[in-house]
């Protein structure tokens, strides 16, 4: 019996999958989380130091679901200069009956949707009902992803945006002004950004941009960057007053927020409240009180890129888009 793959390129990619279908799917990959129902090894990391990026693999099975598929992906912050991407990534869906790869598919602005999806899931559960102002420290391509999902889930009426480029910084307002019909102001540093209701950074920094001074009571931060050892976006103290919702546990203690203060002893994994699955599935409580200052610290889990990757794939077959390839 021969096999063959559907191809998914980027084009294929875009008009198969948006932030409003992708945010359910990914919301349900949490509530799988959550029940325990899924399979999911920390990433696997190869650091190309001498090129300032690394590479990943990332596996992942949704049991309930009957899902699984693998993602390959980099992040090299540089990679803007060139004209590439500072994220690129290529994913494989597979048969679980089989272990046949089905598809194969751009996984780029898939990282980006699956990954802003998360941020507007614990937007959804972590921040205020009554939030209107969202804040962004770092204007690149999760940025975007970021502000469409949330203002999926939140009545947002103004955002504050600030980047060291000021290139990104012009061309994020002039885009991103147009298509969703919000005020966005430039503020002339992260401090003024801060004075919001929801915080995002998506920086590849490795100190932290972010002084708890300037965390106001009630805001809700999702803490995007930091995916890697040695990365960190807040000040620390800011966790330490906050309650911190991860995504997996194992995971970001090793390479999200969390990390760095972990690692010189600032911070413990028992000061974690909880991973967000388990807030999705109602195990814990997500906000308590109206003045709680929360943290989603986000590292991205293989899970939602395999619903993500599933959604894709689904809808490919049924409009019978992308390439039919032979593999033996
Ligand atoms: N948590 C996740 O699931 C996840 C997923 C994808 C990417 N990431 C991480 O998110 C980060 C951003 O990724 P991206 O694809 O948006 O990259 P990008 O290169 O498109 O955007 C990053 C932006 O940050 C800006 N920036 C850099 N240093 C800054 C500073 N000190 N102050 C203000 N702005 C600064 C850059 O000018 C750029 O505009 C990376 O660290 C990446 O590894 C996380």
């Amino acid at each position: 019996m021969g096999i063959t793959i559907l191809w998914l390129n980027r084009k294929d990619m875009d008009g198969l999958i948006d932030i409003h279908n992708v945010l359910p799917v990914v919301e349900n990959a949490f509530l799988e989380h959550g029940l325990g129902k899924v399979q999911m090894p920390p990433k696997v990391y190869l650091d190309f130091k001498a090129h300032n990026g690394d590479l990943r693999t990332m596996p992942g099975y949704l049991e309930n679901m009957d899902i699984a598929g693998v993602k390959l992906v980099n992040v090299h912050p540089d990679n803007p200069k060139i004209g590439l991407p500072t994220v690129m990534a290529l994913m494989v869906l597979n048969s679980t009956k089989t272990g046949a790869p089905l598809a194969v598919m751009d996984g780029t602005s898939l990282t980006d949707l699956r990954t802003g999806a998360a941020g507007g899931v614990a937007a959804k559960y972590l921040s205020r009902e009554d939030s209107r102002v969202v804040g962004l420290i770092g204007l690149g391509r999760q940025a975007r992803t970021q502000l469409r999902a949330i203002m999926e889930v939140r009545d947002i009426k103004m955002v504050k945006i600030f980047d060291m480029s000021k290139e990104s910084t012009v061309a994020f307002k002039v885009e991103m002004e147009k298509e969703m019909g919000v005020e966005i102001e430039s503020e002339p540093n992260a401090r003024e950004v801060c004075d919001c209701d929801i915080l995002v950074t998506t920086t590849p920094v490795k100190s932290p941009v972010v002084k708890a001074g300037w965390i106001r009571e009630g805001t809700h931060i999702n803490a995007i960057g930091a995916d890697a050892a040695g990365k960190e976006e807040l000040d620390p103290m800011i966790l330490k007053n906050a309650n911190v919702i991860v995504d997996a546990i194992q995971q970001a203690s090793h390479s999200g927020e969390v990390n760095v203060p972990i690692s010189n002893g600032i911070f413990s994994v028992s000061e974690i409240y909880a991973e967000l699955g388990q807030i999705v599935s109602g195990i814990k409580q997500g906000r308590e009180n109206y003045s709680d200052i929360t943290v989603f610290d986000s590292t991205g889990l293989s899970i939602q890129d395999v619903v993500t990757a599933d959604l894709a794939y689904q809808r490919a077959l049924e409009r019978k888009v992308g390439l039919e390839l032979e593999l033996f």
